[in-house]
C-alpha cells in the first residue's frame, strides 16, 4: 500500500490497521519515507486522533520498528521491570529507584534521556560522574542488568529508530501535544526493553509536561491502557509537580542528593520537620508499586519490609556504587563524592524582602534558570555545566521572615547567579494566608 494511501486514510477520518501502521515506522526508521510524508502523518494523526486499538497499534510498531530487548537467555532470579517520568525539576526519582528496586531482586534495563526544555535528564546528571559512560557496549548492559540488577544508559541508535525521527518532525510540525503521539512514542521506547512490568510517573502541576491536571490524567488513562494493550503490565502514579521534587536541580547537585536518599538520609528529615522528604515519599510510593505489580512482593507491607531492608542493609547504596562502577566511574564514588562532583565557584542565597508564607513556585521557570545558568541545554549539542543548579529550595506552605534564604543559587560567575535571581524572585510567591502544601500523590491508575 502507498504511504500517501495510509496518510489520505488517516485525513479522512479512518482507522488504521497494524500493517500500515507498520509500513510507515518501518519506511521511518530506514529512511525511505521523507519528512513530508512524515509530518503530514503526525498531522493527521493530531488532527483526528485515534482510538485504542490503533493507539496500541501503532505503539507495537514504534517498539518494533528497531532492536528489542530479550533477556529470556539469561538466567534472570527475577522480573524486568522499570519506571518512567514525563520529567520534571529536581527530579533524580531514577538514580535512586533503580539501584534500589534492584536490592529487592528485581532487574531494571533503564534507557534514559537528557534533559528537555525546563526538566532535568537523568544522563546528564550521571555524566557529573567523571568516566560514567553512557553508551556502553551492549554486553556491558546486560550483564550489569544480570549481576547488579540495574543499569542506567542513553538510548542507542537501534533502540525504536521510528521514534527519534518521528518526534524529530512532530517538534517542528506543531504536533507534539497530541495523546496518542505521546504515548505511543514514550512507551514504545520504553516497551523495546522488554518489560514485564512498567510504572509511569506522571507529573501535575507548574513544572510538568502537559499544561493541566486534566490533561495530565488524560494522558495517565491513555498510558495504562495502551501499555496493558501492548503486552506490559502498566500502571500510573499522577505525582506533584507544582515545586521541585528535591530541595534542588541541577545535575552534580542531583547525584549528590541521590547518594544521600540511598544512605537513608531522606527519612524523617524534612527540614528537620521529623517528616520523610518529599523526594523520598515519591520514590518510595514508586518502588512499591514497581514491586507490588511486578510480584516481587506480595503486599503493601511486604513492599515496605522489602524496601526497608534493602535501604537499611546499605544494599541499594551498594548497587547503586557497582552500576557506576561498572560503567567507568569510581569505585569510590559514594565515598569520596565531594573529590569527584566539582562544585560550582559561585554561590549566593536568594533572600525574602517580605515575611509571608510560600505561595506558589513556577517550577517550570526554576528548570528554565538552571538551563540559564548553563545546566542544560539551550540548543542540541550544548555542552553542559555540571557544577551549577540551585539547592536549599524553601517548599510551599514554608513561612519566611524578611533575610532568610528562599534558596541558593550555584553558578560559574557572579553575573549568572545574578541573572538568575532576577528570574527566580518572579517564580516564588510569597503570602499573608497559610498554604497548604499539595498531596504528593495525587492518584494511582491501574
Ligand atoms: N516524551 C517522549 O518521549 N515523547 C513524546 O512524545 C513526549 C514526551
Amino acid at each position: 500500500m502507498l504511504i500517501s494511501e495510509i496518510i489520505r486514510r488517516k485525513r479522512d477520518g479512518q482507522t488504521l490497521n497494524r500493517q500500515m501502521l507498520d509500513l510507515v515506522m518501518k519506511g521511518i526508521a530506514d529512511d525511505s519515507i521523507g519528512d513530508a510524508q512524515i509530518g503530514a502523518f503526525a498531522m493527521a494523526v493530531y488532527l483526528n486522533g485515534m482510538n485504542r486499538d490503533e493507539a496500541i497499534a501503532l505503539t507495537e510498531s514504534i517498539r518494533d520498528s528497531g532492536q528489542v530487548m530479550r533477556w529470556d537467555d539469561l538466567d534472570l532470579q527475577g522480573p524486568v521491570l522499570d519506571k518512567h517520568s514525563t520529567g520534571g525539576v529536581g527530579d533524580l526519582t531514577s538514580l535512586v529507584l533503580g539501584p534500589w528496586v534492584a536490592a529487592c531482586g528485581g532487574h531494571v534495563p533503564m534507557v534514559s534521556g537528557r534533559g528537555l526544555g525546563h526538566t532535568g535528564g537523568t544522563l546528564d546528571k550521571l555524566e557529573s560522574i567523571p568516566g560514567y559512560d553512557v553508551t556502553p557496549p551492549d554486553a556491558t548492559f546486560r550483564q550489569l542488568v544480570q549481576d547488579v540488577g540495574i543499569a542506567i544508559i542513553g538510548q542507542t541508535g537501534s533502540l525504536a529508530p521510528a521514534d527519534k525521527r518521528l518526534y524529530g518532525v512532530r517538534d517542528v510540525t506543531a504536533t507534539v501535544e497530541s495523546i496518542p503521539l505521546i504515548v505511543a512514542s514514550i512507551l514504545g521506547k520504553k516497551l523495546a526493553c522488554g518489560l514485564k512490568t512498567l510504572v509511569m510517573d506522571v507529573k501535575v502541576g507548574s513544572g510538568a509536561f502537559m499544561p493541566t491536571p486534566e490533561a495530565s490524567r488524560e494522558l495517565a488513562e491513555a498510558i495504562v491502557a495502551i501499555g496493558c494493550g501492548a503486552g506490559t503490565t502498566t500502571s500510573v502514579l499522577l505525582t506533584d509537580m507544582n515545586q521541585p521534587l528535591a530541595d534542588c536541580a541541577g545535575n552534580a547537585l542531583e547525584i549528590q542528593e541521590a547518594l544521600r536518599l540511598l544512605r537513608g538520609d531522606g527519612r524523617n528529615q524534612e527540614r528537620g520537620d521529623g517528616r520523610d522528604s518529599r523526594l523520598y515519599t515519591v520514590i518510595r510510593s514508586l518502588a512499591a508499586e514497581m514491586l507490588i505489580q511486578s510480584g516481587l512482593a506480595a503486599s503493601a507491607e511486604d513492599a515496605d519490609r522489602r524496601l526497608d531492608r534493602a535501604l537499611d542493609s546499605g544494599e541499594a547504596l551498594e548497587r547503586f556504587s557497582r552500576m557506576v562502577h561498572g560503567l567507568g566511574g569510581p569505585a569510590d564514588l559514594a565515598e569520596r563524592a565531594d573529590h569527584y562532583l566539582a562544585a560550582a565557584p559561585v554561590e549566593i542565597d536568594l533572600t525574602a524582602t517580605d515575611a509571608g508564607t510560600l505561595n506558589a513556585i513556577d517550577t517550570r521557570e526554576l528548570g528554565l534558570a538552571v538551563v540559564e545558568l548553563g545546566g542544560g541545554r539551550r540548543n542540541a549539542g550544548d555542552a553542559i555545566d555540571h557544577r551549577v543548579g540551585l539547592s536549599q529550595i524553601a517548599a510551599l506552605g514554608q513561612a519566611v521572615e524578611p533575610g532568610q534564604p528562599l534558596l541558593r543559587i550555584h553558578g560559574a560567575s557572579r553575573a549568572d547567579v545574578e541573572a538568575a535571581s532576577h528570574r527566580l524572585r518572579r517564580a516564588v510567591t510569597l503570602s499573608d494566608a497559610p498554604t497548604e502544601a499539595p498531596p504528593l500523590v495525587h492518584a494511582a491508575l491501574r
